[in-house]
């Protein structure tokens, strides 16, 4: 869908009137391109306390063939020096006193930050800390990190990744991810990494190859982003629509080189008809992705039990009834994955939308609940919540509602299909093991539900 006023924001007369006018002022997002470097620019790193994370991440930055500059890398030559990405180990902070190295880092380099740039902050799960002091100034840094992403402005990005002890060889994934254009509509996430024995070899530009991953909802809007996203990457896609968009979803399906099945997921024996069709044509499977949804969207006195049932039924039920009768029969691999689409509008609420709302709040307990079950089965759990993203459902919305929920976030303007796309690509990854039972919002820090 067009948002004439990001383009007109961007040309050279839009960009004096905002400029004078005090308007929104939406730059356009770096976005990924195949091929392209993690992070297209010089990375300053450093850290409150060189520890076990600081070699991690430094490893992984030289792997990513990353310019550094700060801890293990160069020198700024001189003070015009200019970064894309800063990157600050804080996990050896250990009491509210050593915050001020948060401060001694940031502060100097904040005018000196290009556009679309990628803050990520790293540090212990308060809940793995030894003692309150300890918890206290880790869970501190969440704030800092909200706040860093309303500041950065000019699309830039902010996160705070959690890494649990013994998880530091888990931590590639997340850093490439919140370090590239990938992650360009994710901002001021919490993210936890937890240790996880796998070890995933792979080529990072297809981390997906020789894996077969279910999409639902496939034939358009997010969920054809998220086939095109997955195949890109290199996995078998099976789209799955419901039977009356079988050539809309064959299309899709034809497109990417994968493989199209036309089964309404509310159906008695959908569950046994995706398991059979898994288990025949591919041998199992390795990633599903929950993405059909619908709303419905009544105040509570108005709503008709079938607006509700059905929202029910498509946005949580079913989801449930496939991932059982999928774990029951053993079709999820090792090192499978479970993601599914959840909504800010679970976390917010929303006017009109009682059942759309505890659908979606009810993925989130889902999440959260089946990933201390699936853990041990080595599969992981986790959603994405997006926020205003620019698909037909979110055009259907009347102008005035469109425009408030499309600007009232950091980067002032809505996502794509492909910004939830590329956030289940990073979960889906193999190297992703270490990501399980995380709730990441695709919503540009929305405001609602902040
Ligand atoms: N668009 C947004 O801004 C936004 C925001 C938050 C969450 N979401 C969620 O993202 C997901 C995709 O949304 P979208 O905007 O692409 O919507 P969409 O309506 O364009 O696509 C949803 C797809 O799900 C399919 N589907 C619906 N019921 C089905 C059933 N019973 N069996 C099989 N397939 C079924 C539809 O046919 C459709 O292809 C949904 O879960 C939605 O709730 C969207």
């Amino acid at each position: 869908m067009s948002d004439r006023y990001t383009q007109f924001a961007n040309s050279p007369l839009g960009k004096m009137l905002v400029k004078n006018l005090g308007l929104p002022s939406p730059v356009q997002l770096d976005r990924y391109t195949p091929g392209e470097p993690v992070i297209a620019g010089a990375v300053l790193f450093g850290a409150a306390t060189e520890g076990a994370l600081s070699n991690a991440i430094a490893g992984i930055l030289r792997g990513a063939d990353a310019e550094v500059f700060g801890l293990g890398g160069k020198t700024a030559a001189s003070d015009d020096q200019k970064y894309k990405g800063l990157v600050f180990d804080a996990s050896g902070i250990k009491d509210s006193a050593d915050l001020v190295k948060v401060y001694q880092f940031f502060h100097p380099v904040m005018r000196k930050v290009e556009a679309c740039s990628r803050v990520i902050i790293l540090g212990v799960p308060p809940e793995a800390c030894d003692n309150p002091r300890h918890a206290t100034a880790q869970r501190a840094l969440e704030g800092f990190t909200r706040s860093m992403g309303k500041e950065i402005k000019k699309g830039g990005t902010a996160q705070l990744v959690y890494v649990a002890p013994g998880a530091e060889n888990q931590l590639e994934s997340t850093l490439r991810f919140f370090l590239s254009p990938r992650s360009a509509y994710v901002s001021a996430q919490i993210v936890r990494v937890t240790p996880n024995a796998t070890a995933a070899q792979l080529d990072w530009n297809k981390p997906l190859a020789g894996k077969v991953a279910l999409v639902t909802g496939a034939s358009r809007g997010i969920g054809e982003a998220i086939a095109r996203v997955l195949a890109r990457d290199g996995a078998h896609v099976v789209g799955l629509d419901i039977p009356q968009l079988g050539d809309d979803l064959k299309v899709v399906a034809n497109l990417i080189g994968g493989s199209a099945l036309a089964v309404d997921i509310t159906a008695a024996d959908a569950p046994q008809k995706i398991a059979e069709y898994l288990k025949s044509n591919h041998g199992g499977v390795d990633i599903i992705v929950h993405n059909a949804g619908v709303t419905r969207d009544k105040t509570l006195a108005n709503m008709t039990d079938q607006q509700w049932n059905m929202v029910m039924n498509i946005n949580l039920s079913s989801e449930e009834r496939i991932n059982d009768a999928l774990l029951a029969q053993g079709v999820i691999r090792d090192n499978g994955r479970i993601v599914c689409v959840s909504s800010i509008s679970g976390i917010a609420g929303n006017m009109g939308q009682t059942n759309y709302a505890m659908s979606k709040a009810g993925v989130i307990g889902m999440v959260q609940s089946m990933a201390k079950v699936l853990g041990p089965k080595n599969i992981t759990i986790n959603a994405v919540a997006p926020g205003f993203i620019e698909t037909a459902m979110t055009a259907a919305i009347p102008f005035a509602i469109r425009e408030a929920g499309r600007r009232m976030n950091s980067m002032a303007q809505g996502g794509l299909p492909v910004d939830v796309a590329e956030a289940i690509a990073w979960y889906s990854s193999p190297a992703s093991a270490g990501l399980n039972g995380n709730v990441v919002r695709v919503c540009g820090q929305s405001l609602i539900g902040a």
